[in-house]
């Protein structure tokens, strides 16, 4: 990441008016006190395929390894930042946009920042990943079939969504875009929480991002 998250970019509706304000500590003397390179793990997969479980659990690896980490869960920030979304596909990008920028903060602060969204469609995670920096995005793939998400059905959602109670459900009424090249891909139907997380960390690695 260089001086400024936001070095490359040019929106036509913000004021000429505001300029960057340069940070007096830089990305580098962070990511250097933090001692592992940031980037985001950005978890995307069905309602249910157990994303929010596995990011929390390589959450807790890292943590405990002495990273620097957070994680930004789609029903968490459904609740503030982004409790005026709705789930029509303008929401859903919209929602994705918002959560793109902040990941964006959380690396340039020096964190490996997981965030677990449906974030349905292509288009906006290759936005997110164009935002940021080589190696920063990582793309992981919950690849847990419809079936068995349905079948799991943790909060009840799937049934009210058969049962035309709630509308633009993801996998019923709305689509889901299958990543096409993820960096890693989980196959949870097969594995225990503990070794989905354990393939993330060893992705890690493996691609030097964690120290030692
Ligand atoms: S996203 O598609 O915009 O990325 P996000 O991850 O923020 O979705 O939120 C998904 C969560 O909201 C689901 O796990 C589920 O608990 C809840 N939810 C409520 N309504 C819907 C819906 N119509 N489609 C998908 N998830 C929904």
């Amino acid at each position: 990441m260089s001086d400024t998250p936001y070095q490359n970019i040019q929106s036509e509706d913000k004021s000429s008016d505001v300029v960057w304000h340069l940070a007096s500590v830089s990305h580098q003397q962070r990511v250097k006190l933090n001692g592992h390179k940031p980037a985001v793990l950005w978890f995307t997969g069905l309602s249910g395929s157990g994303k929010s479980t596995v990011a929390n659990a390589v959450d807790k690896m890292l943590h405990d390894i002495g990273c620097k980490t957070y994680v930004l869960d789609g029903d968490n920030v459904r609740h503030g930042l982004n409790g005026d979304l709705s789930f029509t596909d303008t929401d859903r990008v919209e929602n994705i946009r918002r959560i793109g920028e902040v990941s964006k903060l959380f690396v340039d602060a020096g964190l490996l920042v997981s965030t677990a969204f449906i974030s349905p469609f292509i288009k906006d995670r290759e936005m997110v990943r164009a935002q940021l920096g080589n190696g920063e995005f990582i793309e992981v793939f919950i690849d847990t079939p419809l079936e068995v998400c349905e079948s799991r059905d943790p909060k009840g959602l799937y049934k009210k969504a058969r049962a035309g109670e709630i509308k633009n459900f993801t996998g019923i009424d709305s689509s889901y875009e299958l990543p096409v090249n993820p960096e890693i891909q989980v196959k949870t139907a097969d594995k225990s929480v503990q070794a989905c997380a354990v393939q993330v960390i060893d992705y890690l690695r493996a691609n030097d991002y964690l120290a030692g």
